[in-house]
């Protein structure tokens, strides 16, 4: 009788242990985006989902910051993926323990993550924590931005990830996310809002 109320007592510790990300509001939960062009396509997404969570917020920024010209932007960010460049990124995320679920926000840059945003992940373990990726794009949708976040964080646990496309300037963007029901719909099917 002893070992069983010794099981029972034993199991209901590990299941208070246990923590699914549904339904647990105690979470806390961080936005974290890289955003370079003009329109700040993923950063008014980012800030969406800010909004619409209570989350705290954090850009990444390069310490060298990309041509501010397109066609410029375009052939070193050609460059810097193709040599797998993880440039020097401003500032750092603080007590980045106390989060338990981070939103990854990126521009899709040559099919991937813009590197910047590599540089993040690779810089910190998220062994244990949940991570929601998402990305703006100019048609060519998420392509392999979340298998690559995936691979640079194999320990993570990923959620399903959100794919807008980005438009310009930044108020067609901020309309349309607001008029859908796409992030709303989304941020309820991985259960981070009821
Ligand atoms: C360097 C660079 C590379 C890009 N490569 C792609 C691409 O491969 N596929 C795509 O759909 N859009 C591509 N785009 C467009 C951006 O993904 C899109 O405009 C995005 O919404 C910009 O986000 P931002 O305003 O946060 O910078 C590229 C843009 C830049 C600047």
């Amino acid at each position: 009788m002893k070992v069983f109320y010794s099981v029972i007592i034993l199991l209901c510790m590990l299941m208070s242990s246990v923590k699914s990300y549904a339904g647990d509001k105690d979470q806390k939960i961080l936005v974290v985006y890289y955003s370079w062009s003009e329109g700040k396509n993923t950063e008014t997404l980012a800030k969406f989902i800010q909004e619409k969570t209570g989350a705290d917020i954090f850009e990444i920024e390069a310490v060298k910051p990309y041509p501010s010209d397109y066609n410029k932007c375009v052939e070193v960010a050609k460059a810097d993926i193709q040599a797998g460049l993880k440039p020097a990124i401003k500032g750092k995320v603080q007590n980045l323990d106390q989060y338990d679920v981070i939103f990854v926000g990126t521009p899709n840059w040559w099919s991937t993550m813009a590197p910047p945003v590599l540089t993040f992940l690779s810089d910190n373990d998220f062994t244990g924590k949940t991570i929601v990726p998402f990305c703006t794009h100019g048609g060519g949708g998420e392509a392999r931005c979340f298998v690559d976040m995936q691979k640079a964080q194999p320990n993570a646990k990923f959620l399903k990830g959100l794919t807008v496309r980005g438009h310009k300037p930044q108020a067609d963007i901020d309309e349309s996310i607001r008029k859908s029901n796409g992030v709303n719909n989304w941020l309820k099917e991985i259960g981070v809002l009821d």
